[in-house]
């Protein structure tokens, strides 16, 4: 059993694929060819948002965005202390100021009353993660910075899919970054990934610093840039997955039931909290649990794969050592485990991880 099954994805999908594939080798287009805008007009498509940056990465998609916003050494960005690192290691290359933010317990997301206390009068960014498919409580968010200025950047690497009160992931915040990762809910066969904004002004410097800083002359470049393209045969890939995604979350979220379903009466772990309203993709499926050491040792028994995300949170990790008191994230670090988790699951390995879950 694989924890994420990203080769049956592939045999399903096959014939489009290599048929997509071949187009493009057979052109040679390989940078920034027509599949990419045409991706590109997909994504916005699909998530409302006016304007779209394909990128190389998740991470280098946030670096755009923040460098969009012409930043000085020492502006202050709040971040979640339990996330992935990409937006903390964005924000200290860029040599911004990170405030850490402690997280809900509930749904690991950000905790809007504790974010509340960390605004101030320097801060100019803040960035949540729509960590395991769901997105934060962006009406408490937005209320507390309306009129501030401050820009609200959603990580939405998990969340590809996922919808708040309605509204699409990658169009809610000021800017919006996912992944492509090929284990997200849209995944490529590399890395890749795509910039989400309705601000024109933001979109156009994303646009010219992904290639270069380069504006509208080859050659010449008006801004210190990056190469950050995303790959045509990327993008190849990724149209027709795009064209699939609505089954793909749908298979996620039935396997999510019936995991929520069979595992519900084991009181020594704790279920993912999805919050009303919300619809999660599920990029994980994430259960909490103070015997974490030994439902490990069960899973080792059993053949069982899973994952830790995340072991150490963002304060304590060496490049972003603060003294921070995020006790719920540190908590979370302790006690959160991944289950083996796909819309490919099929029903017998699902039924082994559940047996071996209910051993605790
Ligand atoms: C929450 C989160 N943010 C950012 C990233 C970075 O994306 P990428 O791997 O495409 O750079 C990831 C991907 O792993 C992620 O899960």
């Amino acid at each position: 059993m694989k924890f994420i099954d990203i080769n049956t994805e592939y045999k399903i999908f096959k014939k489009d694929i290599d048929f997509s594939l071949k187009k493009v080798i057979n052109k040679s287009n390989f940078i920034l060819g027509p599949e990419v805008k045409k991706l590109e007009s997909k994504l916005k498509n699909f998530t409302g948002s006016k304007y779209c940056v394909t990128t190389s990465s998740g991470t280098d998609g946030l670096l755009l965005a923040l460098k969009a916003l012409n930043l000085k050494e020492n502006d202050e960005v709040i971040i979640p202390d339990f996330a992935y690192v990409s937006p903390a290691e964005v924000a200290a290359l860029l040599k911004l100021k990170i405030k850490f933010v402690d997280v809900d317990y509930d749904t690991f997301l950000i905790d809007p009353m504790k974010l509340k206390k960390k605004i101030t009068k320097k801060t100019k960014v803040i960035i949540v993660v729509s960590l395991f498919g769901q997105c934060p409580d962006f009406s408490k968010i937005k209320d507390l910075i309306k009129n501030t200025g401050i820009i609200l950047i959603e990580d939405a690497a998990q969340s590809f899919g996922a919808k708040y009160k309605n509204l699409n992931s990658c169009n809610i915040a000021d800017i919006s970054v996912t992944s492509f990762f090929p284990t997200k809910t849209l995944g490529s066969f590399g890395d890749g990934g795509a910039v989400f904004t309705n601000k024109k002004k933001i979109f156009q410097k994303i646009f010219f610093l992904r290639n270069h800083g380069q504006t509208k002359k080859k050659y010449i470049h008006n801004y210190v840039g990056l190469n950050a393209r995303l790959d045509t045969i990327q993008a190849a890939i990724l149209l027709v997955k795009i064209n699939k995604i609505k089954k793909l979350l749908r298979l996620r979220n039935l396997k999510a039931k019936n995991y929520f379903s069979k595992l519900k009466d084991n009181k020594k772990i704790i279920l993912p909290k999805i919050m009303k309203n919300n619809y999660s993709s599920f990029a994980q499926f994430t259960i909490k649990t103070r015997y974490r050491k030994k439902l490990i040792n069960i899973f080792n028994y059993y053949k069982i794969p899973f994952t830790i995300y995340y072991p150490k949170v963002l304060s304590e990790q060496k490049p972003y050592k603060q003294k921070n008191i995020n006790n719920v994230s540190k908590i979370l670090s302790k006690h959160s485990i991944s289950l083996p988790f796909s819309p490919w699951l099929n029903k017998k390995d699902q039924n082994r991880v559940i047996k071996a879950v209910n051993k605790l």
